[in-house]
Formats: C-alpha cells, sequence, structure tokens
C-alpha cells in the first residue's frame, strides 16, 4: 500500500471532477440572472413601477397571474388598473407582456435557469407574435 497516498489524491481529483457540474450549477437560480427591464413600454412609464413592488413580483409573480385569472375568468371582473401612469388590463398579454414586451430576454432568462417551463403559452398565442 506505499501507493495509498496517490490512490486518496487521485480519488480526491476524480471525486472533485465527477461533481463539478453540481457545484458549478450552485447559484444558478432565478436570482443571478438580469431580466431586463429595457423596453419601450418601460422606459417611458412616468414611473418605474410594477403591479406589485419588485421583491414581491420576483418570487410572487405567478400567484397575481392566478389571481388575475380568476377574478376575469370566473368573476368576469375586467376592470382596468393605472399603472406608472399607464392603463393595463388584468391580462398576460395586455397587461404583464404590455410592458415586458421581452418574453425572452425577461421571463424566459429566469424560467429557463430554473428549469421552470409555465404551459401558459399553449394558449395565450404569443408565439405567432414572435415574442417566443
Ligand atoms: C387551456 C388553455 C389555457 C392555458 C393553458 C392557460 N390559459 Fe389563461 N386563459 C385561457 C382562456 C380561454 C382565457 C379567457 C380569455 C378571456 O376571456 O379574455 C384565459 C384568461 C387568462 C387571464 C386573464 C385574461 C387574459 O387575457 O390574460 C390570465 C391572467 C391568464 N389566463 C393567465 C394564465 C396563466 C398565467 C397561465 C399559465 C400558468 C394560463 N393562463 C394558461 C386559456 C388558457
Ligand atoms: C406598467 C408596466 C408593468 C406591468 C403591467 C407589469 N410589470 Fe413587471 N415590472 C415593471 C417594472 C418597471 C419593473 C421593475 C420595478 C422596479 O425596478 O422596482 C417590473 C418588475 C417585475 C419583476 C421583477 C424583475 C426582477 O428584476 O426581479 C417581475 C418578475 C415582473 N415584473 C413580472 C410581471 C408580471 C408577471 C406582470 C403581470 C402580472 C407584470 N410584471 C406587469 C413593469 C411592469
Ligand atoms: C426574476 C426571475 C423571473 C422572472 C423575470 C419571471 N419569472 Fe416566472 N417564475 C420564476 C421562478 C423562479 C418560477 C418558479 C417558482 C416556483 O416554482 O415557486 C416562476 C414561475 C412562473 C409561473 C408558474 C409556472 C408553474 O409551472 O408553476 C408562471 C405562470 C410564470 N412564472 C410566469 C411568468 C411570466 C409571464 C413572466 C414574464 C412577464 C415571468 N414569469 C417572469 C422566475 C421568474
Amino acid at each position: 500500500m506505499y501507493n495509498g497516498g496517490k490512490i486518496i489524491a487521485g480519488l480526491i481529483i476524480f471525486f472533485g471532477l465527477v461533481t463539478f457540474p453540481f457545484y458549478s450549477n450552485f447559484g444558478k437560480t432565478a436570482n443571478k440572472v438580469t431580466p431586463k427591464l429595457d423596453t419601450p413600454v418601460i422606459n417611458q412609464l412616468e414611473k418605474k413601477e410594477c403591479v406589485k413592488p419588485k421583491e414581491y413580483m420576483r418570487t410572487e409573480h405567478m400567484k397575481v397571474l392566478d389571481e388575475w385569472r380568476d377574478e376575469v375568468v370566473r368573476e368576469g371582473k375586467r376592470d382596468k388598473m393605472i399603472v406608472g401612469g399607464i392603463e393595463i388590463e388584468k391580462s398576460l398579454q395586455n397587461g404583464c407582456l404590455k410592458c415586458h414586451s421581452n418574453v425572452k430576454t425577461f421571463c424566459d432568462v429566469c424560467h429557463t435557469s430554473s428549469g421552470v417551463k409555465p404551459y401558459c403559452w399553449d394558449c395565450h398565442f404569443i408565439k405567432e407574435e414572435g415574442l417566443l
């Protein structure tokens, strides 16, 4: 066993190499990517704001979408709202995407990095408009 040291060192290196992809994936979460806020509509807002505070939106935006959908589809509440000085609808397309028209460089950069695939686009036709 006079080679024990080398074998152990070899094992350590081997183990490090094998697990490297896992370490290097660490931190590649939604917090590390930078979704682009630079769209024509957002650039012209009186006030750079979202429908809720940014920190809330960052983690809870799907709740807002769920609430809007229920209000519109189940309760028929289609009242518009003023955000950042412009009128928007409670709608994925005529609300969120009115400002965040850059689906690829906004929604998708986060979703891809966290392995999320919202199925919304199956029905909310944005492919045809070149947004996806
Ligand atoms: C099976 C098809 C389908 C899928 C999948 C789907 N929706 Fe919808 N959604 C609809 C239909 C139909 C309406 C009603 C449109 C209307 O009355 O204006 C609607 C309305 C909405 C509305 C309110 C009005 C509007 O035009 O945006 C929101 C918000 C919404 N959906 C969000 C979502 C989200 C978020 C997802 C993914 C998590 C999703 N939907 C997936 C079919 C779908
Ligand atoms: C009136 C324009 C407008 C609308 C409508 C809007 N947003 Fe935003 N959104 C913004 C702006 C501006 C910011 C950045 C706010 C800030 O920096 O404080 C933002 C921030 C966000 C963030 C956080 C981004 C980050 O860097 O962490 C998410 C997520 C988001 N919006 C999703 C949505 C979703 C989903 C909807 C629809 C339910 C929506 N937004 C509707 C303008 C809008
Ligand atoms: C700051 C990063 C970030 C941005 C920007 C962002 N998302 Fe998300 N989104 C996430 C993460 C992370 C999840 C998964 C959260 C979870 O599972 O708890 C998610 C989940 C969702 C879900 C729920 C999907 C599911 O299968 O449960 C919907 C719907 C959604 N996002 C829509 C949008 C839309 C539409 C936009 C662009 C207008 C957007 N998101 C922008 C990070 C982001």
